[in-house]
């Protein structure tokens, strides 16, 4: 089903819209930052930037308290041209250029991820005095959408470089990890956070070095998707039992870096349908060529890896359904969304119709090429 409020802007805009494009409602981002609020209590929002950097997005979020993390000197940019304060500001890439560093730190930004000495060297020597945490490797098996090999360190290099930083005149300030994103396997928190507890622990004992924050990243699950979910609040349940057991009554300051989990479900794609066609005459089998793909917003279908829910103009109770293949428009062989999974579609399916993929605020509109084959860039529209 389309929320009522997509329906509503779609009749009364239907002769400026143009296709491909996320209708993007406010509202509901809105309810998903209470909803976080409210069941992740006493944790401090930093909204991870990149999984809708949108204008719109960070000023509504900016208006409600959040934090942001960024992650390269053009989302630091972003956010201070919306108002946003610096101190607001956390730079999660453990992978950035010095003399970007010291420009950021020259707009006022303080707290910096690191997981390796020659970035740490990076931030000493060009944001001295600010805060670091570093990132430790946790595995990201069960995510949906893996982050693990290429982020992290191991826990003893972690406590090497937080001894480090000190020493070069930086704070260590606490660890972040992140189990990955669209992460089910609530347990992974609990592993997480026991192997941060470590650090902290070895930190305070061999070095009289007191980390103050956990930065429990991100990895909140939209809830849109085909695949079962937990709601937010079981994720707290894991994540505070953890930390009951891991750090007794003496719990660290703790942040989070929910993108997914605010954004996702505030997102509808309308694409329109290109192209029903077969591939032989003795196959009943369709292949539905959208005027959106992998390369027009929908990376995240790379592997079938998200499963989104699709639903289409001729859907009723009534009409027949056949199995489809979807694919996208462009001249490229990887631009094919679905083939493994198979999604049923109405038979009479055919160009010109429309098909509504929901749940795709998150990671589409940042994900869309410039120009392959021509294509413009995914467009946005807001609800306010
Ligand atoms: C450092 C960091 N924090 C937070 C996020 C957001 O993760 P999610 O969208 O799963 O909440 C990402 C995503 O790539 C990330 O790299």
């Amino acid at each position: 089903m389309i929320n009522a409020r997509v329906q509503r802007f779609l009749e009364e805009n239907s002769n400026r819209i143009q296709t491909p494009c996320v209708i993007f409602d406010l509202n509901v981002l809105k309810e998903k930052y209470a909803d976080f609020k409210k069941n992740m209590p006493n944790i401090e929002v930093f909204y991870a930037v990149k999984c809708n950097p949108s204008p719109k997005i960070i000023e509504t979020l900016r208006d409600l308290g959040s934090s942001f993390d960024v992650a390269s000197i053009e989302e630091v940019e972003l956010c201070l041209s919306l108002k946003v304060d610096p101190a607001k500001l956390s730079w999660g890439s453990t992978i950035k250029k010095p003399y970007l560093v010291k420009k950021a730190y020259e707009w006022g930004v303080r707290l910096f991820a690191t997981d390796s000495i020659e970035d740490l060297h990076g931030i000493a020597e060009n944001a001295p005095g600010s805060k670091v945490y570093c990132r430790i490797l946790v595995n990201n098996k069960n995510a949906l959408w893996p982050l693990s090999a290429k982020f992290g360190c191991s826990l003893s290099m972690a406590e090497h470089i937080l001894v480090q930083a000190k020493e070069l005149g930086l704070q260590p300030f606490g660890i972040s990890f992140h189990v990955g994103s669209q992460q089910l396997d609530l347990e992974a928190w609990d592993r997480a956070i026991t192997n941060a507890a470590r650090v902290f622990y070895e930190l305070k004992e061999s070095y009289n070095i007191e980390l103050e924050m956990l930065n429990l990243g991100g990895g909140y699950p939209s809830y849109g998707y085909l695949t079962d979910y937990q709601p937010i609040e079981d994720y707290y349940k894991v994540i505070h039992d953890s930390l009951n057991e891991n750090f007794g009554d003496n719990h660290p300051s703790l942040f989070a870096e929910p993108g997914r989990f605010l954004v996702a479900d505030a997102g509808t794609l309308i694409t329109e349908v290109v192209l029903v066609s077969k591939k032989s005459h003795d196959t009943d089998l369709r292949w539905v060529y959208l005027d959106v793909g992998l390369y027009g917003g929908l990376a995240e279908t790379l592997g079938e890896s998200i499963k989104y829910n699709i639903i289409t103009s001729k859907d009723s109770d009534e009409v027949d359904l056949g199995e489809v293949n979807i694919a996208g428009p462009t001249c490229d062989g990887m631009d094919i969304m679905y083939k493994d999974y198979k999604y049923n579609m109405p038979i009479d399916l055919q160009a010109g119709d429309m098909v509504y993929i929901l749940s795709t605020g998150a990671y589409t509109t940042s994900y869309s090429s410039v120009n392959f084959n021509g294509f413009k860039p995914l467009k946005d529209y807001f609800i306010e």
